[in-house]
């Protein structure tokens, strides 16, 4: 086992899809994988692995925010030799072009976190997506027949679901950032330094320009449609 997963070498697969909540990776398992079991519970961040359509896949909770995110995105990285990591999440619309419930797949990450600022000496870098898992992803969402439309654009990954300055997101929203979530940067720079495939596929819960917010109903089903592009991407 690693310092934070409980798996034996090999219980993890080498593809994983990375939902925030612990519960919504036990939600993916009893829904979309067949013969899932539990391969780690440690601090109540589950991980399952199974089968999808013959392939192997695991999912793992990450928890919120780039810090827990980092943990067990460097774990199964590093210790799990897993290659490619399918972030299934939420975010906050930031413009009014993106609509509740839509979907956004990620190409890239900005953030207003020190944790890059850190790794590379106060430069700027560019975290994006895996060319090959968005291209999958884009042409799965095209053949699935959707209520929602999808996006393919930038989110902003910040440190503070309560965000003290707000008015701070605005020329990123100018400069094309399409919505806010917690985990995406920290992800593709992980990725990236691993020489390892990584993706974010987000579903818009709650709109910052008009402040609706999704029933718990409506975001199952919509999370159900994410779910499904991702495990496509990942396993084609
Ligand atoms: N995830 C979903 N909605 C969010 C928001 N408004 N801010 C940060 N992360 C989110």
């Amino acid at each position: 086992m690693s310092t934070h997963i409980a798996a034996a070498p090999g219980q993890i697969a080498p593809v994983v899809l990375f939902p925030g909540d612990p519960l919504r990776a036990k939600w993916i398992a009893e829904n979309f994988l067949d013969d899932a079991e539990l391969y780690s519970e440690v601090r109540g961040m589950l991980g399952f692995t199974g089968t999808w359509r013959g392939h192997r896949v695991s999912v793992q909770g990450s928890g919120m925010g780039q810090p827990s995110m980092s943990i067990y995105a460097n774990e199964l990285f590093r210790e799990y030799d897993v290659q490619t990591i399918v972030r299934v999440g939420s975010c906050g619309a930031l413009t009014e072009k993106v609509g509740m419930r839509d979907i956004i797949i990620a190409n890239g990450a900005c953030t207003d976190s020190g944790i890059n600022r850190i790794r590379f000496h106060g430069q700027d870098y560019a975290p994006v997506a895996d060319f090959s898992l968005l291209r999958r992803a884009v042409e799965a969402s095209e053949r699935m027949d959707l209520e929602h439309a999808v996006h393919v654009g930038l989110l902003f990954s910040g440190d503070q679901f309560y965000n003290t300055r707000p008015e701070l997101t605005d020329p990123l929203v100018q400069h094309g950032a399409l919505a806010v979530e917690m985990e995406t940067s920290a992800l593709y720079t992980l990725a990236a330094f691993f020489g390892r495939r990584a993706l974010s596929i987000c579903t818009v819960s709650d709109h910052l320009v008009t402040h609706e917010e999704t029933t718990s109903l409506e975001r199952e089903q919509s999370f159900g449609d994410m779910v499904r592009i991702a495990l496509e991407a990942a396993t084609a």
